[in-house]
């Protein structure tokens, strides 16, 4: 199966600074076809580097969107404004679950929402640190994942993708709460179950299941291996278009 390597550039970069980074990257890194490279960069850049991407080397994603398709939504743009600009857009990250209250709701109508509109949703799901110390992930992770899947129909569930990134293990500098590939590989396994019961074995064996938390050049390789994970999902190290490149070249290693 493919591998999504996915940069997430949070509030980061003005348009002029994300057009740089965006040409440097391409510079430095081959098409892969065994390696899909997604950046999300702010909204406000998109589209000037819808027209600078070159599509065969990285594909754009929006961070997140309104899942109404136009309207009286000050401040919002919606997946059908994004349509042609963007292939992807992350749903759920847990900073626009916990920070901008984010409802279930919300989730699951911006999954629909972005399939009716031709871009394949990246769905954010993990647990807090409270709930991971209370022994709640499973519960959390599947209530999240069927919850933010529930308008999704049987034909369409093979165009998601799922991001697995535990609240507690994001942007961790000290290393001291880096999750362990043991505890990934547990999740991703129990991802799948839930996926094939659900869906069927087609869907628990074909979705791809990334990986996001603390993610840097030296522990890529070791979360890319783990079982049932195909991808990363990256923060902090994809702001700087060398460490990003190294771990897309770590996955295309892993590839090969
Ligand atoms: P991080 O962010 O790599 O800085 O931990 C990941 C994310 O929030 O998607």
């Amino acid at each position: 199966m493919k591998s999504y390597i996915v940069g997430n550039w949070k509030m980061n970069f003005s348009v002029g600074e994300s057009s740089v980074y965006l040409h440097k990257l391409q510079q430095k890194i081959r098409a892969f076809r065994s390696v899909e490279v997604i950046v999300a960069p702010s909204l406000v850049a998109l589209q000037p580097l819808s027209l600078q991407v070159d599509r065969k080397k990285l594909r754009l994603a929006a961070q997140s969107a309104n899942p109404h398709d136009f309207g009286a939504y000050t401040g919002e743009v919606s997946f059908t404004q994004l349509r042609g600009l963007v292939d992807y857009c992350i749903i759920g990250h847990s900073e626009r679950r916990q920070l901008f209250h984010a409802s279930d709701k919300d989730i699951r109508a911006s999954v629909a929402a972005a399939l009716r509109n031709q871009i394949t949703p990246i769905l954010c799901i993990g647990e807090t640190e409270t709930e991971h110390t209370f022994g709640e992930t499973h519960d959390v992770v599947r209530d999240q994942l069927l919850g933010g899947l529930s308008e999704v129909s049987t034909e369409d569930i093979s165009k998601v993708i799922i991001a697995y990134e535990p609240i507690w293990a994001i942007s961790t500098t000290t290393g001291a709460h880096l999750a362990s590939p043991d505890e990934i590989a547990d999740i991703a396994k129990f991802i799948r179950r839930t996926l094939t019961e659900t869906y069927g074995k087609e869907a628990g064996e074909n979705i791809p299941v990334l990986y996001g938390g603390s993610v840097n050049p030296s522990n890529a390789g070791a979360y890319l291996t783990v079982p049932g994970i195909n991808g990363l999902l990256v923060g902090g190290a994809s702001l700087v278009a060398d460490q990003f490149a190294e771990i897309i070249e770590t996955a295309k290693k892993v590839q090969d």
